[in-house]
């Protein structure tokens, strides 16, 4: 059985093409980047509209296959922007129509942890996903998904992004924060705020940016504290969890996870309590099509189809519901 999936969640429309033994073979990427400003949901949804037919013509070509050879078609029914949502959803509704092929609508999430365990050695890890809009510390445990800790607020890629564009950076702000952060000598006091296992950015921010704009401190001190505190703040979220479920394993997903120092972290702490650290190549890190087709093959496979009236999209859909 071959899928293709279709990403659509925020800032990329991704097309991925999977085969039900697990193999990727496409994996195409459209996202939004910007010099200057985050994104904008109507904005982003017309890049989506706009590059929707090439990413899926590009991803066939990859795979060699024509829409003929595909079986199955999955889309991101959720949680993610409205806008952006949409144009997958009816993008992934008229190749099912059109071609008479089954419907999967899956939790963007759940793909983020369940291609780790296909492209890595994990089994049964726990999942510390970190993008944009999402902050969750995510395992299967008893029977289903379960969302052991999760930020109360903002995502903590979006607040870095937010305070990259306080100090004039485009988006994503990430890599550039690393890259500058990588020169900070000096660590400047940032509030650091976890609660249990839940953990939260909008007061972080406000306290950075408005160091930011007094003038006091340099860009490279700013980053590098700004990435310390709330690194800490994740690893600290994460091995809680690991000791709560007796997992010996943590899985990295997520835009947030490419960044080298809190890989570097992660991997510091799991050797300290004899764990396993996985992380997947970039492009199945970020939001991606190749992990919805995956996670759709999964679904197919224990039964589940969408029909079109249940088609709509879920911009709220926790992943402990999916
Ligand atoms: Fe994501």
């Amino acid at each position: 059985m071959i899928c293709l999936g279709i990403e659509s969640t925020a800032h990329t429309f991704g097309v991925g093409i999977a085969n039900s033994s697990g193999k990727v073979l496409a994996n195409v990427l459209k996202p939004v980047v910007t010099k200057k400003g985050g994104i904008i949901p109507a904005e982003a949804s017309d890049h989506h509209v706009k590059v929707c037919d090439e990413a899926i013509k590009e991803a066939l070509a990859a795979a060699k296959f024509k829409l003929s050879d595909v079986g199955l078609i999955a889309f991101a029914q959720g949680p993610g922007i409205g806008h952006c949502l949409r144009v997958g959803a009816m993008a992934a509704r008229s190749l099912s129509l059109l071609h008479k092929l089954p419907l999967v609508g899956v939790n963007h999430c759940i793909a983020h942890l369940e291609i780790g365990k296909l492209l890595t050695a994990a089994k049964e890890p726990v999942l510390l996903y970190v993008s944009g809009a999402n902050t969750q510390v995510i395992a299967f445990e008893s029977g289903k998904y379960r969302v052991f800790g999760e930020t109360l607020d903002i995502g903590v890629g979006n607040m870095l992004d937010v305070f990259g564009r306080e100090i004039g950076f485009g988006f994503p702000a990430g890599p550039k924060i690393m890259e500058t952060a990588a020169k900070g000598k000096k660590y400047v006091e940032i509030p650091y705020v976890i609660k249990g296992m839940d953990v939260s950015f909008g007061g972080i921010l406000t306290n950075v940016s408005e160091k930011a704009r007094s003038g006091k401190y340099s860009k490279a001190d700013l980053c590098y504290s700004l990435q310390e505190t709330v690194f800490a703040m994740l690893v600290e979220a994460a091995e809680r969890a690991m000791a709560h479920t007796g997992k010996k394993e943590l899985l990295l997903g997520g835009g947030v996870a490419s960044n080298i120092r809190l890989q570097e972290m992660c991997r510091i702490m799991c050797r300290e309590r004899n764990a396993k650290m996985f992380v997947p190549e970039r492009q199945f890190l970020v939001d991606n099509g190749a992990m919805i087709a995956w996670l759709g093959i999964l679904e197919h496979k224990k039964g589940k189809q969408t029909k079109i009236k249940d088609s709509g999209i879920k911009p709220y859909w926790r992943t402990d519901e999916a």
